[in-house]
């Protein structure tokens, strides 16, 4: 591939890139993948530690609840930990952190493994068993990491709520997981305030009848409520003689579920898309190590949030199970001034930067200078993920922070996915844009309606051809859900809800969502959510959300009201009702704005036509209203 000529705008990898990674040689592994795929898969499990090997790869009999590893024992957390604390790896720093305050902290695989045994034996006082469900609502502290590992080590399943979401979301994501226990920090630093995480949680906690007892993690300090009998402070506890340093750890079936994390939907509810220790693990592991091509020595800082998908496989499990040192910071990119991030590249030396879009061109803005200030020699290797990158952000991120000498790996996933699908790895020619060719061992393709592949550079459907280890298993308590979603429009074929093009060399260019998805700053929200959030309040009777183009969030959300009869639409009530979005769904789903409407457009069935709205604010047609009512 690398002596070929590609069409269009192409970089190629430097000699030293190449000669420096895993994967000299792509297309070789490509090759060896697509012919047995099953075989590739079992090689990369066989890197990772089994308490018992799996007597098959893969069981398709009941798709399209495929299992992978049947018959194996392990936990992932014996591989993300216990193997390393068995090696000179046990001295290796697994986490360096900053807080946004400027409060640092750092654990060696030891100790993180020793705070993780601590926690695991403070929730097992609580009564938290195999298979029980615990919400974790943290802001980014080291505490949400080993409060994620804890649960894992003793076999519960972890629901992680994004510290950006606010009381309805949590509350219903509590309820629907039927969690006893809730994990929660007093607050989070954001751009020098605080989010009052636990104030938002005793809110939420009253619309949801779940929870036995809160374990409340101090980081900011300020007053809060402590419900007597329920919420317990972790600093207190884990100094208790029950929170020894030593906790057996919990053998697991390769298909006992890791954890749920609900993501948000075409249609209702957020669903809960559960991930097994088996198979996430291989493929985190594997794709993790040849993406971004882990070296021993390398520093590696992926800027995600614990609290969605990129969060849980490539801060949390990807890097410990490649045993790298791992960086994480509390706040926002450009707080307090716009070289934050920069300064943290410098002050630890960091190797590896993964990062959105949205923080690329929010950066973008303020002007090179404030980069240029930091010496950023010792990046290698660049990370986008969550939305389609604009080639001019690209180029910027290319030239400005990675000096020309960094590729760039766009990678395209899913939370269903839990791994990189469209992925390149440091030896692939780049095309600014797009995210080039599927992981090897998975086969994905564009469609058109009826399941055809469409011709080179004409858009249509995004699918994925082969089942792969860390696909998504279920949607939890609703399994129905994953057939009729996922694999029901084509026979045998998972649908991504994405629409993208494939180019003449095969490379993949990733479009948006063609379903009521919208992604905002690369968070992935609901129009469902937002329009509920909308109705609950006591002045609306319908409503419509939808996104529109912004220069860097990506997308905008834009909702249309259509208000209670003898409602005064004011100004002042269109605030109000941005504010009550944030209150119940949380800050990022606060719309740009909100018209008030009479009527909204819907089809005869009473379905609110998204796309007619969308068309009207961007002054385009339309296109086919037959289905319109009158
Ligand atoms: C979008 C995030 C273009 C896509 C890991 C997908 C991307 C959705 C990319 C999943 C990318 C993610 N280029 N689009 N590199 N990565 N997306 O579940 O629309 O939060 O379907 O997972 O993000 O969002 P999710």
């Amino acid at each position: 591939m690398n002596n070929k000529n590609l069409t269009g705008e192409v970089y190629y990898p430097s000699e030293e890139v190449i000669n420096k990674s895993h994967i000299k040689d792509w297309d070789e592994l490509n090759n060896r993948a697509k012919k047995d795929y099953q075989s590739f898969w079992a090689e990369r499990a066989d890197e990772l530690h089994w308490f018992k090997k799996w007597d098959k790869v893969i069981d398709d009999s009941n798709k399209p609840f495929y299992k992978w590893y049947t018959g194996g024992k392990t936990n992932i957390v014996y591989n993300c930990l216990d193997i390393h604390v068995k090696t000179f790896r046990r001295n290796k720093l697994a986490l360096i952190w900053e807080g946004e305050n400027g409060d640092t902290k750092t654990f060696s695989y030891y100790a993180l493994h020793r705070e993780t045994c601590k926690f695991a034996n403070v929730l097992k006082s609580m009564g938290v068993q195999k298979g029980d469900r615990v919400t974790i609502y943290m802001g980014r502290t080291p505490e949400i990491v080993i409060a994620m590992l804890a649960c894992a080590r003793i076999g519960a399943i972890h629901s992680v709520v994004y510290g950006g979401f606010s009381v309805e979301s949590l509350s219903e994501r509590i309820e629907d997981s039927n969690s006893k226990v809730l994990i929660v920090a007093d607050g989070a630093y954001q751009r020098g305030k605080i989010v009052p995480l636990k104030q938002i949680a005793d809110e939420a906690l009253q619309r949801c009848g779940t929870v036995e007892h809160v374990l409340v993690v101090k980081r900011t300090g300020q007053e809060i409520n402590m419900e007597f009998g329920r919420d317990m402070w972790y600093h207190e506890l884990i100094n208790l003689p029950i929170a020894t340093q030593h906790c057996a750890l919990e053998i697991m079936d390769a298909e006992d579920p890791l954890f749920i994390l609900y993501t948000s939907g075409t249609t209702g509810k957020p669903k809960a898309i559960l991930h097994t220790h088996g198979g996430y693990m291989v493929g985190v592991h594997s794709s993790l190590k040849y993406v971004f091509d882990i070296h021993e020595e390398d520093r590696y800082w992926c800027a995600a949030d614990p609290g969605w998908i990129t969060g849980h496989s490539y801060i949390v499990y990807g890097p410990l199970l490649n045993g790298t040192t791992s960086f994480m910071y509390e706040g926002a990119p450009n707080f307090p001034y716009p070289n934050r991030w920069w300064q943290m590249i410098e002050k630890y030396g960091i190797n590896i930067l993964y990062t959105a879009p949205t923080a690329i061109r929010g950066l973008m803005r303020f002007g090179e200078s404030w980069v240029n200030r930091h010496d950023l020699s010792s990046l290698r290797l660049l990370g986008s993920v969550g939305e389609p990158i604009n080639p001019e952000a690209w180029k910027w991120y290319y030239r400005v922070v990675g000096k020309e000498k960094c590729p760039i790996m766009d990678t395209w996933w899913q939370t269903e996915t839990g791994m990189f699908m469209i992925t390149p790895m440091p030896s692939v020619p780049l095309k600014p844009g797009s995210g080039t060719r599927p992981f090897p061992g998975i086969e994905m393709d564009v469609v058109d309606e009826n399941g055809n592949s469409v011709k080179p550079n004409e858009e249509g459907f995004l699918i994925i051809k082969t089942p792969w280890p860390s696909m998504i298993r279920t949607v939890y308590k609703d399994p129905e859900r994953l057939v009729q979603q996922y694999w029901s429009k084509y026979p045998g074929v998972y649908l991504t809800g994405d629409s993208a093009r494939k180019d003449e060399d095969g490379y993949f260019w990733i479009i948006g969502r063609v379903d009521d998805v919208i992604k905002v700053s690369g968070y992935r929200l609901g129009t469902a959510e937002i329009e509920s959030a909308l109705v609950s309040h006591n002045t609306v009777a319908e409503a419509a959300a939808i996104g529109l183009p912004h220069e860097v969030k990506g997308n905008a959300i834009y909702a249309y009201v259509i208000l209670r009869a003898g409602i005064e639409k004011t100004p002042t009530l269109i605030e109000e009702l941005r504010q009550h979005v944030s209150h119940e769904v949380g800050p990022i789903a606060k719309p740009e704005n909100i018209e008030f409407v009479d009527t909204l457009p819907k089809t005869r069935s009473g379905k609110i036509m998204r796309r007619v709205l969308k068309a009207r604010a961007l002054g385009q047609d339309p296109g086919n209203i037959s289905t319109l009512e009158e």
